[in-house]
């Protein structure tokens, strides 16, 4: 079938809630992909921070063939080694903490708050669940109560009650609520807010949280669907604050490109969700289980996340040299999450675009921003071209 009777019959068949690029990828392999018309790409998008380990990685390739040839899919209902073994190597690098494996990251999302509203039941009946303006949990009805911005929650109300917002870096309004209200049982935050367009937490603010969660009995959780398994050169990007939360919510690249999420939880609160409270049928499915460990293997080793943070700092070394253009407002990034952002948004539009005109794809985010994400095992060579092709599409746009 010809790329424009898809595109046709794409629209014809399918609910159209993407905006979609205007291409069709078909195949991929390490950091490119090709298009139906055989257009080769360098990918800086990576499934938005799925493909952690590029297209076509080797050993989850292989985990997942052996894995088919022994089962697809075994209930809940029974013990499921693929996902003991999994839990177990995550339990290696926060120890002690227990997983409970669900789909994607909104579930992940979900399976926290629940779990913190049944432990606030016995603990002086609360129920409040605070996350911060900005912030991006997902799209089911409780990630999106806790979800910021006004666009993902237009046509959806009445949204899950007891969520509350506060202004995302602002300790002072944040400690002001927790004086005030006594039902908090959870605060939610994004070390990074991945969907806003990489806008980093305060590192004061992200400790103060800890400290308000602490002195006030409420359940501190991170959401790393999108900074977590590597990306930032620390198997958590809450690393880098050294801190230490209750609930750690995972997503993306954990299943190694298979759908899987997760929870991890301090062995302190693990068992209020007991049998029957929580549950979903094919979450931690052995096939996503086996992908996920083959992937989270090389990813978790010392030497793999030193190199994403060597690399990730050189590019944004070059990145910083690059936004002393007028039209770029600023370079950051942490690891392998990085962003420009324009000053104006028909310049980041038009940058974006041209990047995918010469082969380079990057995720144009919140209107300004050029989100960066390459695979975290992108080569030096491959982040020169794409340094070369940012330089082309500033000149081209100066034109
Ligand atoms: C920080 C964060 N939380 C939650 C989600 C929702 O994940 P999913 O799309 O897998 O439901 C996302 C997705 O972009 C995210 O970036």
């Amino acid at each position: 079938m010809k790329s424009s009777d898809i595109l046709k019959e794409n629209n014809k068949y399918l609910i159209q809630n993407y905006q979609r690029f205007p291409i069709q990828i078909v195949k991929g392999d390490g950091s490119y992909v090709w298009d139906s018309k055989g257009k080769k790409y360098l990918d800086f998008i990576s499934g938005i921070a799925v493909n952690n380990l590029g297209h076509k990685n080797r050993k989850v390739n292989s985990a997942i063939v052996s894995q088919l040839d022994k089962m697809l899919h075994v209930s809940n209902l029974f013990v499921i080694k693929e996902q003991v073994d999994f839990a177990k190597e995550l339990s290696e690098s926060k120890k002690g903490f227990k997983s409970f494996f669900c789909n994607s990251g909104t579930e992940a999302n979900e399976a926290a708050f629940k779990l913190a509203r049944r432990w606030g039941v016995l603990n002086g009946e609360r129920s409040t669940i605070v996350s911060f303006s900005g912030a991006f949990h997902g799209r089911t009805f409780g990630s999106l109560s806790a979800t910021s911005p006004r666009k993902y929650k237009y046509g959806f109300y009445p949204l899950t009650p007891g969520f509350k917002n506060v202004e995302f870096n602002n300790i002072e309004k944040l400690s002001e609520l927790v004086a005030k209200d006594k039902k908090i049982v959870a605060i939610i935050v994004e070390p990074i807010q991945g969907e806003a367009g990489v806008k980093f937490s305060n590192k004061k603010f992200l400790k103060k949280i800890e400290i308000l969660c602490r002195k006030n009995n409420i359940l501190f959780v991170l959401d790393e669907v999108q900074v977590g398994i590597g990306r930032t050169g620390r198997i958590f990007c809450h690393e880098h604050y050294n801190l230490k939360p209750d609930i750690i919510t995972l997503a993306k690249a954990l299943g190694g490109g298979l759908p899987c999420g997760a929870i991890m939880v301090n062995p302190r609160f693990a068992d209020f969700l007991t049998p029957g409270s929580h549950g979903t049928t094919m979450g931690g499915n052995p096939l996503s289980m086996a992908s996920g460990l083959a992937s989270f293997k090389q990813i978790s080793k010392p030497s793999f996340l030193l190199n994403v943070r060597d690399r990730g700092a050189f590019f944004l070394s070059e990145l910083k040299k690059i936004a002393k253009s007028p039209k770029i407002k600023e370079a950051r990034g942490l690891g392998l999450i990085l962003a420009i952002e324009f000053n104006l948004q028909e310049d980041a539009k038009a940058f974006s675009s041209i990047c995918l005109e010469r082969g380079l794809l990057v995720l144009l985010t919140e209107k300004y921003n050029v989100r960066i994400l390459p695979p975290l095992n992108v080569k030096v060579g491959e982040v020169k071209n794409a340094l070369k092709i940012f330089k082309i599409a500033l000149e081209e746009m100066n034109d």
